[in-house]
């Protein structure tokens, strides 16, 4: 599934939204690598999100090359959703709604998704703006709760995690 469109501030930049292959694992995970903000996982869960996860995934080329991805998973125990597991895009393509075409895509191209989730870290303002902005897009209410305290993450350091849950989505496109 690819979406094609050409960029309104300069019309030579193309962007393309698709699903993401075995072949785009490496792209996903040098990303990754290269941000301060995400956690850094290992190559082979990008190369499961890439494959056994594609149908909620997405990835955003610009010129074509891969400069943003969002993954996600419908949790079992709440099938109307999807969790995003991790949004990101290169700081030089930041700015141009990468983020929030990548997520508007994964909900209308997600079969029943009615509610996206995902965990934030209290300071960050960039994740926290685009979910409020998806959730205007979609014309769906947002809410944060408690989800994993400092605590949880043991000796490592982490930043709590409050849950995010947009939905009831009433408008798709
Ligand atoms: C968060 C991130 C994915 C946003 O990517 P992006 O493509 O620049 O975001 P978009 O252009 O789609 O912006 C979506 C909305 O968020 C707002 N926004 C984006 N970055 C922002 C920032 N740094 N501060 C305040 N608002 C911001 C935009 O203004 C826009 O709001 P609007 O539609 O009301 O105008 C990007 O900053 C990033 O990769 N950050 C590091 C990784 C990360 O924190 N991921 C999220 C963890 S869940």
């Amino acid at each position: 599934m690819t979406e094609t469109s050409p960029n309104a501030e300069n019309e030579r930049e193309s962007v393309r939204l698709r699903r993401p292959g075995k072949q785009d694992a490496q792209s996903l995970w040098r990303l990754v690598c290269a941000n301060e903000t995400l956690d850094t996982n290992s190559c082979y869960l990008y190369l499961i999100q890439a494959t056994e996860f594609s149908d909620s995934c997405v990835v955003a080329e610009l010129n074509g090359e891969i400069v943003g991805f969002a993954t996600g998973f419908r949790p079992p125990k709440r099938p109307d959703s999807l969790f995003v597991w991790q949004v990101l895009v290169a700081p030089a393509a930041r700015g141009k709604k990468l983020a929030k075409r990548m997520l508007s895509y994964l909900v209308r191209h997600g079969d029943g998704v009615q509610f996206v989730e995902a965990t934030i870290t209290p300071s960050n303002a960039a994740s926290r703006a685009l979910f409020a902005s998806l959730a205007s897009q979609l014309r769906a209410s947002i809410g944060y709760t408690r989800c994993f305290e400092t605590t949880d993450f043991g000796a490592s350091g982490h930043e709590a995690e409050e849950l995010v849950r947009v939905g009831p989505i009433l408008e798709r496109e």
